[in-house]
């Protein structure tokens, strides 16, 4: 579970980029994350992590504060970032153990899960390779499989499709709604306004740093009073607004 609570943020003094967010994401439900681009989505989602500080609020992840108790709120959060060039030295299989030693996974669960997501992803033969000579997909479903790897409890993807072929996207979506299935909490931001309509339990939509709708597809529907589709009532709230 993961509680946003009275969150601001500015990068310049006195210009809030984030202003004053509450959110509650609840266990076994998959939140989309929607908005244009410069909305604050990555900046929400880097405070989450413990990425970025935060000015004004706090963010806990099952109970504990990112800002108080990094080190537990940390241990049950999987951070896919918004761009998966990182680490590009290391083999994939290098980049998978160094992950799974930093969480603490056991040779057994380790060597299962990576077997299973590189199988499904088709990575397989690459796990020998270095990152660097990797495709973005390719870098994408590395990262993927890396944030897995200790099981956590919410687990937040910045924009996971992007770069992603048809099947691995189909793959990945399933995966999410398994992942919620079991429990946990799956939020993501995304472009594609298609897949938060078909796969999310509920949307936030943001806009300059503040929520403009959070609820379900049907509810904003509603709410606007016409059969629209998301990509229609997504250009009139964002517009009104
Ligand atoms: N390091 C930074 N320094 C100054 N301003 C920043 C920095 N990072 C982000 N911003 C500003 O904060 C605002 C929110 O950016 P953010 O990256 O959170 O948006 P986003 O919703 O993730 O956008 P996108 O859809 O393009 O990924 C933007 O106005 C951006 O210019
Ligand atoms: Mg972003």
């Amino acid at each position: 579970m993961i509680e946003i609570k009275n969150v601001s943020k500015s990068y310049i003094r006195g210009q809030k980029v984030i202003d004053n967010i509450n959110l509650e994401i609840k266990n076994g439900e998959i939140l989309g994350f929607i908005g244009p681009n410069g909305a604050g989505k990555t900046t929400i989602i880097k405070m989450m992590t413990g990425i970025l500080d935060i000015d004004e609020g706090d963010i806990l992840i099952d109970g504990k504060s990112i800002k108080e108790q990094p080190y537990e709120a940390k241990k049950e959060i999987g951070l896919i970032p918004d761009s998966p060039d990182m680490f590009l030295n290391l083999k994939g299989i290098q980049y998978l153990n160094f992950m799974a030693d930093i969480y603490r996974v056991s040779e057994e669960d380790r060597k299962k899960i990576i077997k299973d997501l590189s199988k499904t992803f088709e990575i397989e033969d690459a796990l020998n390779e270095k990152i660097e000579s990797y495709s973005h997909g390719m870098r994408q479903k590395i990262v993927i499989i890396g944030t897995l790897l200790h099981s956590p409890k919410n687990w937040i993807l910045d924009e996971p499709m992007t770069g992603l072929d048809p099947k691995a996207i189909y793959d990945l979506k399933i995966m999410m709604r398994e992942y919620a299935k079991k429990g946990n909490v799956v939020f993501f931001s995304t472009h594609i306004l298609e897949v938060a309509e078909n796969l999310c339990d509920r949307v936030v939509i943001i806009n300059k740093g503040k929520i403009i709708f959070i609820g379900k597809i049907e509810e904003l529907k509603q709410k606007m009073k016409e059969n629209n589709s998301l990509e229609e009532l997504f250009m009139e709230i964002i517009s009104d607004d």
